[in-house]
């Protein structure tokens, strides 16, 4: 079924987490989802909860640009070529000290977290263009307020998106087409046990250590989901802003290393035992 006049968001990554969350909370609001993965499991019982007169589904690596045009391009005739918003979200993580990280497994963070942006942008602009107020969005992450160790990859990906966000929403703002980013914090999904950790130096804790070791305050504390998805929604309806931030004071990691690189360095270094000079 087609979106019937109804305002459409197209979804990378909507089978699980911040995708989903998102999914869901903008078709309870009456808009008709585009719902991309690579999960075609986890497509189909997203699907089955949204009805599928709600929704468009396509199971899609987004690191294929061939097969990310022709997604859209699907999607575009089921909402008579318009898209309210196109929300880059799919995302994978790696883990461990640099060199610990298998060269393959960096690149692959580099293709998906990057290259499948990339891809989504190319595809999605040319509907973008056409439809009044729309929004081009993106996840990014906290790690892209300073770079993290154990992390690094992820976080130069992430801060490139952040980048890329800034100047296509200068770029854009020639076709009438908003940029905006997310920078979420710790936010309880998949990614947080599916992280491989390269270095092998922590045990995988059970699902109950998780939760009880969870930071419960803090910008650093676990949030659900849904709370990245009413900051999409949030974003959509903000004529003007550039990043959000989940929770909000996660705001105040990217305004002090701003001023003060080598300070916002120093607290990190702290975080990490390992990292102590040696007695
Ligand atoms: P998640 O693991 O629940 O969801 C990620 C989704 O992306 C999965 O459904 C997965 O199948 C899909 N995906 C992975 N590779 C793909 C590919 N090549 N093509 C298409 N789909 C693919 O994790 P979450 O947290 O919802 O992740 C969403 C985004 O949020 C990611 O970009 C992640 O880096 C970012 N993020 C997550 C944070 C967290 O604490 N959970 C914090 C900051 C950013």
């Amino acid at each position: 079924m087609s979106a019937q006049g109804r305002k459409s968001i197209f979804i990378t990554g909507a089978a699980s987490g911040m995708g989903r969350a998102t999914a869901l909370l903008f078709s309870r609001r009456g808009w008709y989802v585009g719902a991309a993965d690579i999960d075609e499991a986890g497509l189909g019982t997203l699907v089955q909860e949204l009805g599928s007169e709600n929704c468009f589904s396509v199971k899609l690596d987004v690191t294929d640009k061939t097969a990310f045009d022709e997604a859209l391009a699907a999607f575009a005739e089921k909402t008579g070529g318009q898209l309210d918003l196109m929300y880059n979200n799919a995302g994978i993580g790696e883990s461990g000290w640099f060199e610990d990280v298998p060269y393959e497994a960096s690149m692959r963070v580099v293709a998906i977290n990057l290259g499948g942006v990339l891809n989504g942008i190319y595809a999605s602009l040319p509907y973008l263009k056409r439809t009044p107020n729309s929004l081009l969005f993106t996840t990014s992450s906290s790690s892209a307020t300073y770079g993290m160790p154990r992390i690094a990859v992820y976080a130069a990906t992430k801060h490139a998106v952040k980048g890329l966000t800034e100047a296509l929403s200068i770029e854009f703002a020639r076709h009438n087409v908003r940029v905006a980013d997310v920078l979420p914090g710790l936010i309880d999904t998949a990614i947080l046990r599916s992280t491989p950790n390269r270095s092998g130096d922590a045990p995988k804790p059970s699902e109950e250590d998780f939760y009880s070791n969870a930071p419960k305050k803090g910008m650093f504390r676990l949030m659900p989901a849904e709370s990245v998805a009413e900051c999409v929604w949030g974003a959509y309806q903000h004529p003007t802003r550039l990043h959000w931030y989940v929770p909000d004071e996660v705001v105040w990691i990217d305004r002090l290393k701003g001023l003060l690189p080598e300070f916002v360095r120093g607290r990190i270094v702290k975080l990490f035992p390992q990292l102590a000079p040696k007695e």
